[in-house]
């Protein structure tokens, strides 16, 4: 389901019920677009197979399972049908397809662990016990090494958008608040040869982080830290601290407290980097950081959608100067900077 078509009616004579259906039924719509990746649909279109019977054929499954996924897929503007032949969006084609250099399959069935408890979602908004952190307190490193696979699959194209639009020339090493796989340290430091860092994440994700690391050939900069941010010292030898895609994990008091231990730790000149999922400023959206948000209450934990204009609050309470937002993925992340007073 496109967001267009979940759109209000304009005027209250052509009001049905078709909009709150489709809503409602909009998990098939998720289904269908994970159960997609995971049979490799896309990828045997993008290899030639464009009718039922040859995606059938490819993929070893019925025709009619073949049909139905396909015409969901197609309601949904995944696929694009020309007489009997299907060819994948352009956003498909070029993030779905497996083998292909931005391939981000794992992403897409990343939150599908939390499927049954998104079911319980009336449940656990009733919920008054509360935690400051979600569940990802107890990882296992298993846990972790399956979900930084997939943060990693989109996290390397967010890190290395980060080095591009980012001058770093002249920093000498960076703290990454909550680093995960660490692709926003390996791509600075791919992009700037005298860049060191430290990945700051929990002890389980600091493992996985460091296979990443070394698959990259940056071990000898790059280093991962065990690091609870929320409890935890930060290291006083950095002159740059990112904190990349946590933000709706935690109340705004946590953010508030992180951010203002990150500025008193920063080098002096030190600059900061927030990258999060925030609304506008007056809450109404968009989709995505309003999803990550509500997500919190699944991890009954009391994190929520925070704003732009909340995240530079915390900044210039926390003594930041030169505070501003910048756009860095429209509709999913805006990034907020501020400097510490040389
Ligand atoms: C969605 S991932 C983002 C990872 C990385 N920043 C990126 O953008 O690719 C969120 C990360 O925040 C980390 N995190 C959450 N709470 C944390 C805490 N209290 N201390 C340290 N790390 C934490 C998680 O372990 C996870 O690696």
């Amino acid at each position: 389901m496109t967001q267009g078509d979940q759109t209000r009616p304009a005027d209250t004579a052509s009001v049905t019920t078709v909009r709150l259906q489709n809503i409602a039924q909009s998990y098939g719509a998720s289904a269908a677009l994970m159960a997609a990746v995971e049979v490799g649909l896309f990828t045997a279109i993008s290899q030639g197979a464009g009718t039922y019977d040859e995606i059938a054929a490819a993929l070893s499954i019925h025709p009619t399972n073949a049909e139905r996924l396909m015409v969901m897929l197609c309601a949904t503007g995944l696929l694009e049908k020309t007489g009997d032949r299907h060819a994948n969006a352009p956003d498909v084609e070029r993030f779905l397809v497996a083998g292909k250099p931005g391939y981000m399959g794992p992403w897409i069935t990343f939150t599908k662990p939390q499927w049954n408890e998104w079911g319980r979602l009336g449940e656990h908004i009733r919920a008054t016990d509360l935690k400051v952190m979600g569940a990802i307190e107890t990882f296992t490193v298993a846990d972790a090494r399956r979900y930084h696979n997939a943060t990693y699959a989109i996290g390397m194209g967010a890190g290395r958008r980060f080095a591009r639009q980012v001058d770093l020339r002249g920093r000498a090493r960076i703290m990454d608040i909550g680093g995960g796989s660490g692709a926003y340290c390996i791509a600075a430091a791919k992009e700037h040869a005298g860049l060191r860092a430290v990945v700051l994440d929990l002890p389980a994700v600091c493992e996985v982080a460091r296979e990443f690391i070394a698959a990259n050939g940056v071990a000898d900069r790059v280093e991962a830290q065990a690091c609870n941010f929320v409890r935890d010292p930060f290291p006083t030898d950095c002159d740059v601290a990112i904190m990349a895609s946590n933000l709706p994990m935690y109340s705004r008091e946590t953010i508030a407290a992180v951010i203002r231990k990150a500025h008193d730790a920063l080098l002096a000149g030190g600059e900061m980097h927030l990258i999060g999922e925030t609304t506008n400023d007056s809450r109404t959206g968009p989709w995505g950081p309003a999803y990550w948000g509500l997500g919190q209450a699944v991890n009954d934990s009391l994190g929520l959608a925070h704003s732009e204009a909340d995240v530079i609050g915390y900044f210039r309470a926390a003594g930041f100067a030169s505070v501003a937002a910048h756009e860095f993925i429209p509709g999913a992340l805006s990034r907020i900077t501020g400097t510490r007073a040389a």
